[in-house]
């Protein structure tokens, strides 16, 4: 494979060398280990700021204290809530990913950061992944080309965008010490081109390495990873950043690419890359050169963010809560939202004729940015689904809120996240410990604290369906008597969460029993959800209409609003599948996700649509379904050849309904007789295009050389064989439109 060159400023490398020579041993180590739970050490005596970093996907994190998991409790940190990341993928904008990169960054500067712990991008391999909430898409493809402007967006504001986790970080359960065994096809293809487009494309300046073991090697500490792949393949300059407790040994780290060592625990001097790298470096195991390295690093990107140098008084100042800030979120929670069902044009509901609203369901009044790990968000504001409706719908129309089902408190230490709960409440418990141990969790606790999870999951069953009696009762009394009914369920971040996976893909909290009573008394209950990750819907067929939003920021619920009264039409579409259920899902057939010590990727490129496509399995919404309120139709598709074997795609999309749209079409390459096994079709590019009603568009887009190719492990490089290809253009992965036929030279 061909070696990326670096592109170095010559001036800003001499600079650099500069300081370097002047820093002692231990202001340089001072610089690459956590001096606070979020900053790095400063050199004061040389102008040298720490870092200030801060999560993270869905805004700015509130301030904790320097060495406790204890907010600070301020009033003055709280900040817009962002659309997760699988939302703003539902949108399939890149326009949204840029301006919702530069919102974050834009606050994360005006909060005083440097580096922002964003964005998520991991491939989403299973639907149970307690993350994938904050990760984009099971497609590599569509995850790139997210990730890239959001990237730009956010470093536009002298923040560097920390790209994570770096890589294969595909499950929770077990995440200090998951092995995650994969070929090097799987690999190149699915798992590494969206970080190798942040990096290339996006120019990330800091990429944060992953809890997990490759291979057998923890990504923090692997030289492959790290140096191979991330420096001398892709030719990244920036920093790397150790997720926050990722590094376990010190010489293993000091010799590979991991430049900055963060963690969870206070004992700072006692960071791998701290005292015991000093002992190395006297010990001679470590050079000093190799120390130097990191430094550089750190200082380039210090240069790049004009946080030290000649530029320092240009740096951008940020700001944070703007009203464009929450434009720009309310125009991403609407296109993020996707509507899976419609029948007999159900939606929207004309807000005239309804005297009469009842609204069933604990998540329409449900709050949900305090919470999912470190993503939590202290929010400005945000505007729940019922609050939306009712916004929406003034006094003059009776709204009915009933809640339908029973939602248990958190007990005080699932309230906690994985981080404070690894700390101050458990101290005594041992289980910061865990976390330094090189072979795992001898004692336990972790693997005891998940049962005593799982445990308390069946005790809130009897809880639950016993409260339930009465909730059912009432919300199928109330359902019978109004004008519209419209269900809001889902899930929250006591399930879509960092620190555990779900157990299974079903609703909780007995919610399908309850859509099924609903069902009996109304043939036109409007079914929505708010979700991070699919779910199972066995009632689907018989539910007219389905609406999905994922966590859609501090406007869900005025986006909500207008989407169900028509005021805007839907346009967002899957960005995963949404199986039947999960043992129709390649990691529900192979049981290779979710256990501790050692996963397999034994389905290698078939998971996802690919999965689905091979096996001939339905999914229930495949990936890149979602229906709007009007109807687009896919005409006249022509290919032709361009320079350097890329191909043309042309083709017309029309709006032939009633009302203004946007559809989201998208090309796929099918092989046709490869040399190697292949998906049967693989997203390359799509585009998003708005249309009055009646209009057309002619949409263009080019397919390059390398989307034909795959990676051959023989020869380590990317290969494009000569042959046949059909171009598939389709409303969905399953709903394709216009197909023809491209021979590559
Ligand atoms: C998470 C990271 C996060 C870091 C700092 C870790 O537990 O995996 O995503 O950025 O903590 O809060």
């Amino acid at each position: 494979m061909k070696k990326k060159e670096k592109n170095y400023d010559k001036k800003t490398e001499k600079e650099i060398e500069k300081i370097i020579k002047k820093l002692t041993l231990d202001e340089k180590i001072s610089m690459i280990h956590g001096a606070t739970l979020f900053k790095s050490g400063a050199v004061d005596r040389l102008g040298i700021p720490g870092l200030a970093t801060s999560d993270g996907p869905m805004g700015v994190r509130a301030e904790f204290m320097d060495d406790r998991w204890i907010p600070c409790g301020n009033q003055d940190d709280m900040v817009s809530y962002l659309p997760s990341n699988s939302a703003l993928a539902s949108s399939w904008n890149t326009d949204l990913a840029y301006a919702m990169g530069h919102v974050l960054g834009e606050e994360a500067r005006g909060r005083g950061k440097d580096v922002i712990l964003a964005p998520g991008i991991n491939i989403k391999r299973d639907p149970r992944c307690g993350r994938n909430f904050e990760y984009m898409s099971e497609d590599p493809k569509l995850t790139a080309a997210l990730a890239v402007p959001f990237i730009k967006g956010v470093q536009e504001n002298d923040v560097a965008a920390c790209v994570k986790h770096f890589a294969v970080n595909g499950q929770e359960t077990d995440r200090l010490m998951v092995d995650e065994e994969i070929d090097d096809r799987t690999l190149y293809e699915v798992y590494l081109p969206a970080f190798k487009a942040a990096v290339q494309e996006g120019n990330a300046y800091s990429i944060m390495g992953a809890y997990n073991k490759i291979n057998g090697t923890h990504c923090c500490e692997n030289k492959r990873l790290l140096d191979l792949i991330l420096r001398m393949e892709w030719g990244f300059d920036g920093t790397v950043i150790s997720d926050w407790g990722g590094v376990h040994k010190t010489i293993e780290a000091a010799r590979c690419s991991m430049d900055l060592e963060m963690s969870v625990f206070p004992d700072f001097e006692e960071y791998n890359l701290a005292k015991p790298l000093k002992e190395a470096v006297s010990k001679g195991e470590v050079s000093e050169d190799m120390v130097d390295a990191k430094v550089r690093n750190l200082l380039r990107m210090m240069f790049r963010l004009k946080m030290i140098g000649k530029h320092k008084d240009g740096r951008k100042a940020g700001t944070y809560n703007t009203v464009a800030h929450r434009q720009a979120v309310l125009h991403t929670a609407r296109e993020s939202m996707v509507l899976l069902k419609n029948e007999n044009h159900i939606l929207p509901l004309d807000a005239k004729k309804i005297k009469k609203l009842v609204v069933i369901g604990a998540n329409a009044a449900k709050l949900h940015a305090d919470g999912g790990g470190s993503a939590e968000i202290k929010a400005l504001y945000e505007i729940c689904p019922l609050a939306g409706l009712k916004m929406y719908l003034g006094g003059n129309t009776q709204v009915q809120y009933v809640k339908g089902y029973h939602v248990p408190e958190k007990s005080k230490t699932f309230e906690q996240n994985w981080q404070a709960f690894s700390l101050d409440d458990l101290k005594d418990t041992n289980v910061g410990q865990i976390v330094r141990t090189e072979d795992g969790d001898e004692s336990g606790t972790l693997r005891k604290k998940e049962e005593e999870r799982l445990a308390r999951i069946e005790q809130d069953k009897a809880e639950i369906h016993e409260k339930n009696q009465q909730l059912f009762v009432q919300a199928v009394e109330a359902a019978k008597d109004a004008d519209a009914v419209i269900f809001v369920g889902g899930l929250n971040h006591d399930i879509d969460s960092e620190g555990f996976d779900r157990t299974d893909m079903k609703l909780p909290y007995e919610q399908d029993a309850l859509i099924e009573e609903l069902l009996k008394v109304r043939k036109d209950l409007i079914v929505t959800f708010v979700g991070g990750s699919p779910v199972e819907m066995p009632w689907r067929h018989k539910a007219k209409a389905i609406l999905w939003s994922y966590y859609a920021g501090m406007e869900t619920g005025n986006a909500f609003a207008e989407i169900i009264f028509g005021e805007v039409n839907p346009s967002g579409k899957l960005a995963e599948t949404f199986p039947a259920k999960y043992e129709d899902c390649a990691t529900g057939m192979n049981g290779q996700f979710g256990k501790w010590g050692r996963i397999r990727l034994a389905e290698g490129l078939y998971y996802g649509y690919r999965h689905f496509d091979r096996q001939h399995i339905a999914p229930a919404f495949c990936f890149g379904h979602g229906l709007s309120y009007t109807d687009f139709e896919y005409n006249a598709l022509t290919l032709k050849a361009e320079k350097d074997r890329a191909v043309k795609v042309t083709f017309t999309v029309k709006n032939t309904g009633k009302r203004a749209g946007a559809e989201i079409a998208q090309v796929y390459i099918a092989p046709i007789a490869s040399k190697v096994d292949r998906p049967d079709k693989e997203l390359k590019t799509f585009s998003k295009t708005e249309l009055a009603p009646g209009r057309s568009k002619k949409v263009s887009l080019i397919l390059k050389k390398e989307d034909f190719a795959y990676f051959d492990e023989h020869l380590h490089d990317f290969i494009a064989d000569a042959g046949d290809y059909e171009i598939l253009v389709g409303a969905s992965c399953d709903d394709i439109r216009l197909r023809g036929i491209v021979t590559l030279a």
